[in-house]
């Protein structure tokens, strides 16, 4: 669960907020002054700190300020009415985490608080490379006794007590973010903030901004100063993810700042100085985008001077029973039931599998194997057939259930997933009247069949179970042509 403090002097925010995060995963605790805030905050340890500007008493930039001497890696929020941004910039020269403008929009504001307490989640869990089987936290451990990830924590504990700018490589699942949050708890800067920005998930017009900010109207829509992650994380580290998608102009100012510490806003022509240990990562081999002239081949070298490469879960199979037995017991934890065994057949599955998705591919494995097996052990048959096959003992015998249209092997599984998702979505449509959930899965599967198929509206409806009329029509219904850009 994590824990916000509100602080602000108007009744009404207080109780919209109240409604908007009406959630068992948030703790919400309210001071209506920045004074009481301070008061608070040591004894309550909040994640995240909202916090109005405008307030009788200490405003919001003092408070700030006060609650930096105490806690420097607490993330602050400060939020604004139209016409004070100047403020609000200024606040974030002070280290707030971001600024809201009143009035909120809702969609908006839970994005921010919830990118907010991942990083604020990022910064307390410490991650460890100690056997954590025998340790109450299960949380942040990083599981492994091969080979190669001995070397791995090697390299994690002499990047941590350095300032070296890391690479970490591997594919996707691999645990590339772990090591990074590894390395951030481990190092001198552990006290300082650990922010992360995944540059594959930001259009690229907007990354250079997001990562160094811009000058009022530099560019259509910059209607205000921004203050990018580089200033913002000064002092602190910064975690560039999926480093391969950046613009050769992005790639220049990066490389910029590694050498010398300096770089410009957007639209601004004033050097500013920081002082950032960049960590960053890859699941795409460099080497060729450096050979196709995609990626800068001076910054490449600049980013591998200290290189972890995370081997292919298939590549350390020796790792697999104890991940196993982590997510068995970490699962069991997080959902509050007993911890499940799982069968010799089913480690042996285990072992033969190809695991493209690595280890978050097992762990999701995992968890779906609770929800569906019945009894304390996880047998093959609670596995999907891609999975069991790999053991030899075929998947489930399965069978029509005659309660829904499910059949054929799998079909047991199918439903409990189905069942999964039908609980999250009630969830939302018991908080959103206006969700209508058959229409909005209908449309939303149709967009995913699509996307698995690269738009290939034959095998989309084969995927679906419908005829391509069928899918055609559902297709223009829901006017998915214009979001998926086909005909
Ligand atoms: N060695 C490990 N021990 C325990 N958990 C792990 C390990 N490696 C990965 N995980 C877990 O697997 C999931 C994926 O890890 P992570 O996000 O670090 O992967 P990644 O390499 O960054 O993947 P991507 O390239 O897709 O972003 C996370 O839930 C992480 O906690
Ligand atoms: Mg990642």
């Amino acid at each position: 669960m994590s824990k916000l403090l509100l602080v602000d002097d108007e009744a009404d925010v207080l109780y919209s907020f109240q409604r908007i995060f009406d959630s068992p995963e948030i703790q919400l605790s309210t001071a209506s002054s920045g004074e009481e805030a301070l008061a608070v905050v040591p004894r309550l340890k909040p994640d995240l700190v909202i916090m109005d500007i405008r307030m009788g008493g200490m405003n919001g930039l003092e408070t700030l300020r006060a609650i930096r001497q105490v806690d420097p890696k607490l993330l602050v929020i400060l939020m604004t009415a139209y016409g004070t941004t100047q403020m609000a910039i200024e606040a974030m020269k002070l280290g707030a985490y971001d600024y809201l403008l009143k009035p909120f929009d809702v969609p908006k504001l839970k994005e921010i608080v919830n990118q907010a307490l991942r990083a604020a989640r990022d910064m307390r869990q410490t991650v460890s490379d100690k056997p954590l089987l025998e340790t109450e936290d299960y949380e942040q451990g990083i599981v492994g006794r091969s080979e190669p990830m001995q070397q791995v924590f090697k390299m994690v504990g002499q990047l941590a007590a350095t300032d070296a700018t890391a690479l970490i490589t591997g594919e996707s699942g691999t645990g590339k973010e772990l090591v990074a949050r590894a390395i951030y708890h481990n190092s001198n800067r552990n006290g300082k903030p650990f922010l992360a920005v995944n540059c594959a998930a930001i259009p690229e017009q907007l990354l250079e901004s997001e990562l160094f900010g811009h000058e009022r109207g530099s560019f259509t829509g910059a209607t205000s100063q921004r203050i990018g992650k580089f200033e913002q994380c000064n002092g602190g580290t910064l975690f560039l993810d999926e480093i391969g998608d950046m613009t050769p102009a992005t790639q220049t100012k990066i490389l910029r700042v590694l050498q010398s510490g300096t770089f410009e806003r957007v639209g601004g022509n004033a050097p500013l100085q920081v002082d950032v240990r960049v960590i960053a990562a890859t699941n795409k081999p460099l080497e060729q985008a450096v050979a196709a002239r995609q990626f800068r081949e001076d910054l490449f070298y600049r980013l591998n001077v200290v290189r972890i490469h995370l081997p292919p879960l298939r590549e350390r199979k020796s790792d697999i029973r104890l991940l196993a037995d982590y997510f068995l017991k970490k699962l069991a934890r997080d959902g509050g039931g007993a911890t499940k065994a799982i069968s010799a057949g089913v480690l042996r599955a285990f072992e033969k599998y190809h695991w493209p998705g690595n280890v978050r591919e097992l762990e999701n494995v995992i968890r779906r194997a609770m929800v569906v097996s019945k009894g304390d052990t996880i047998l093959p048959s609670d596995l999907t057939a891609e999975i069991a096959g790999a053991g030899g003992e075929g998947a489930a015998a399965g069978g029509a259930t005659g309660t829904g249209g499910f059949t054929g092997p799998g079909s047991e599984a199918a439903a409990a997933d189905i069942a999964t998702l039908a609980g999250h979505l009630f969830h939302w449509a018991r908080k959103d009247p206006k969700l209508k959930v058959l229409p909005a899965v209908e449309r939303a599967l149709v967009i995913e069949a699509l996307r698995a198929t690269a738009n290939n509206q034959v095998q989309a409806a084969k995927l679906l179970g419908v005829t391509r009329a069928t899918l055609r029509k559902r297709i223009e219904k829901f006017g998915i042509h214009r979001e998926l850009n086909i005909a």
